[in-house]
């Protein structure tokens, strides 16, 4: 697959999806989200990637936001339907996404770039990093699902303060509200990346999809998520990881999963 603005490059079971656009510190133009919903369409389906990391190039931004020459325009319409494609076609198919996805934060990542990291499964955060929604100072809202992600990461009360003041908060105030899990120096973020997508590699892939199944199901409006949870714990009992995993440990053992 050939792609103008972003890379995709694949380690074994790893692939780290990078966008490309440094000198506008990776903003997320319309071109840019389309090839990132091929790219991870195409990282679903392949069966030999089992983690990908997701972040930016250069070493200044992850991504600066939605690209605003791009939208300064628009009207009403052209306006919310931007926000519903872009919701459907990258950030609720990376969030729903069978294998795990972790952002790994490597500078800005503002309003359209922190609601894509937040769109993943979970953050890291390089210590140079600057997160925020700062819509409201270019009079709009977070439209890819910031509004949403943010309060349920931080609390309401957090996510308004936020999006209201429109600030940028440190990697490692990002930490202290859990909006990230790990910050490290800018040289250790692909390898704490690497090496967190390792320890999840070792674990069962059928049961990681029913997890992110049932965890996502919390948040799915009309959904219970105590039955999505019964339900994929049942489904496990079918499965060769099951038998796999539980021989392993009664055999005293490391499983091998073959994952189905
Ligand atoms: N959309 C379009 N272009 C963007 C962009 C965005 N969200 N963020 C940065 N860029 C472009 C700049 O226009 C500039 O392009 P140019 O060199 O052709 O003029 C280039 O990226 C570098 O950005 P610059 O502003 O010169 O870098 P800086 O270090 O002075 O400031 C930021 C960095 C992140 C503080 C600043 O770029 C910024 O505020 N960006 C917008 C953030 C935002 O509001 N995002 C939410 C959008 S909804």
């Amino acid at each position: 697959m050939k792609f103008n603005n972003i890379l995709v490059k694949k380690n074994n079971a790893l692939a780290q999806v990078t966008i490309n656009r440094p000198k506008k510190l990776n903003a997320l133009n319309s071109e840019t989200i389309h090839e990132l919903s091929e790219a991870f369409e195409a990282l679903e389906e392949d069966d030999n990637i089992k983690v990908v990391v997701l972040t930016g190039a250069g070493d200044k931004a992850f991504v600066a936001g939605a690209d605003i020459s791009e939208f300064a325009h628009f009207s009403v319409d052209e306006g919310a339907n931007l926000a519903r494609k872009g919701q459907e076609i990258l950030f609720n198919l990376i969030e729903n996404l069978s294998k795990p996805v972790i952002a790994a934060i490597n500078g800005f990542a503002l309003g359209g770039g922190l609601e894509l990291a937040m769109s993943c499964h979970f953050r890291i955060a390089s210590d140079n990093a600057k997160m925020g929604l700062p819509e409201v100072s270019l009079g709009v809202i977070p439209g890819y699902g910031g509004t949403q992600r943010l309060a349920q990461l931080v609390g309401k009360g957090k996510a308004m303060e936020l999006i209201l003041t429109a600030s940028m908060i440190s990697a490692e105030d990002a930490k202290n509200c859990s909006l990230v899990n790990h910050v490290t120096t800018p040289e250790e973020l692909l390898p704490l990346a690497e090496k967190l997508a390792g320890k999840i590699m070792r674990n069962s892939s059928v049961a990681i999809s029913g997890a992110i199944k049932a965890v996502n199901a919390n948040f799915e409006d009309g959904v219970n998520g105590f039955d999505v949870e019964i339900e994929e714990f049942g489904k496990c009992f079918g499965t060769q990881d099951f038998k796999e995993g539980t021989t392993a440990f009664l055999e005293k053992r490391k499983p091998n999963f073959p994952g189905n």
